[in-house]
């Protein structure tokens, strides 16, 4: 017997399978048995165990093993898939193994040691977030590789509106705002030789169903269960988003600047049109967002001067001087 049979076994029926039925049926013991609805629950299924009665799988995890390699096989831009139970960090995990792995979609229910822009953390909850990683070798230059943090933010909010029939917008470069606060973030990594990439890695973290965020996240984080009442699945969600992401990212390899998804880019993004903190360090700097330019980069004035921003830490500057 193995992991796949036990599932299919507990799928097949509402009621309870005694360990001993299936220690008999297969010819395991019970403690194999249990190791194997351990693994299961480590995969995300809710699976219930009462002494006497014996297991029911209550609810089937929308996200697997074998649905991650379901959406992998339909997908034109990834080799392989892989859905991990537990892992420290999907960005890390997908660079490690990077020699290993064609491209590749690493997905996992419970990350962690998540990482984020700047040397920050990233935290998840098994039950609520989605948190992913795509391992990719687009031909093209070093330069251009940050703009695939852009083509994948424009990808997630439109996953978004699809999904959870919701508007989000994208704070500049990386975050995923949904009413005012960060839902999604995105990490993009990349290894490469002077002039050719060797691969990048886009992580992307999402707040999904996540219920309950601590005292200093409160006022700054949200799910999107908190803004819809759509039924959501972290499985649908990311279908739509590889959907979405394949298309652009296609689009994008094709002509190596970001004309085609300027006016989205512009439209959805929560700065332009506004004055900003430009932070740098513990420093920062009065400026006014213009526009987001074709090549990914934010266009400020600052004291009248234009300048573009291809990297950094912003935030809307608000009537009081506060950061938001
Ligand atoms: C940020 O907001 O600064 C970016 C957050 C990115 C989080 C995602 S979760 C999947 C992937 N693995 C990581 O360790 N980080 C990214």
């Amino acid at each position: 017997m193995n992991r796949q049979q036990l599932l299919s076994h507990l799928l097949a029926t509402d009621d309870y399978v005694s360990g001993e039925y299936l220690s008999n049926r297969y010819g395991i013991s019970r403690q194999a048995i249990w190791k194997h609805v351990k693994a299961l629950i480590d995969e995300g299924y809710h699976i219930e165990s009462v002494r006497r009665k014996g297991y029911r799988l209550v609810e089937q995890s929308d996200i697997s093993q074998n649905s991650v390699a379901q959406l992998v096989a339909r997908s034109p831009l990834f080799d392989e898939g892989c859905f991990l139970a537990a892992v420290t960090s999907t960005n890390s995990f997908a660079k490690k193994q990077a020699a290993q792995l064609g491209n590749a979609l690493i997905v996992t229910a419970n990350q962690t040691a998540g990482r984020g822009r700047l040397g920050r953390s990233w935290l998840s909850d098994a039950g609520g977030s989605l948190c992913f990683s795509m391992l990719l070798r687009p031909a093209i230059a070093p330069y251009l590789a940050a703009m695939l943090t852009q083509v994948a933010g424009l990808a997630m909010c439109r996953a978004i509106r699809l999904h959870a029939a919701l508007k989000s917008e994208i704070k500049w470069p990386n975050d995923i705002i949904c009413n005012g606060k960060k839902v999604a973030g995105i990490l993009t990594e990349m290894a490469s030789e002077m002039n050719a990439v060797e691969y990048v890695v886009i992580g992307i973290g999402i707040n999904v169903t996540t219920q309950h965020f601590s005292d200093e996240l409160a006022p700054i984080a949200t799910s999107l269960a908190a803004h819809t009442k759509q039924k959501l699945s972290r499985l649908a969600l990311l279908e739509h988003f590889i959907a979405q992401f394949s298309d652009l990212y296609q689009q994008f390899l094709k002509t190596g600047d970001l004309a085609f998804i300027v006016d989205d880019l512009n439209r959805l993004s929560q700065l332009v049109g506004k004055d900003i903190w430009i932070i740098d360090n513990q420093e920062r700097r009065s400026a006014h967002a213009k526009h987001i330019n074709q090549r990914g980069e934010l266009v400020v004035t600052i004291d009248g001067v234009e300048q573009n921003l291809y990297y950094g830490e912003v935030s809307v500057r608000l009537d009081h001087g506060e950061n938001s």
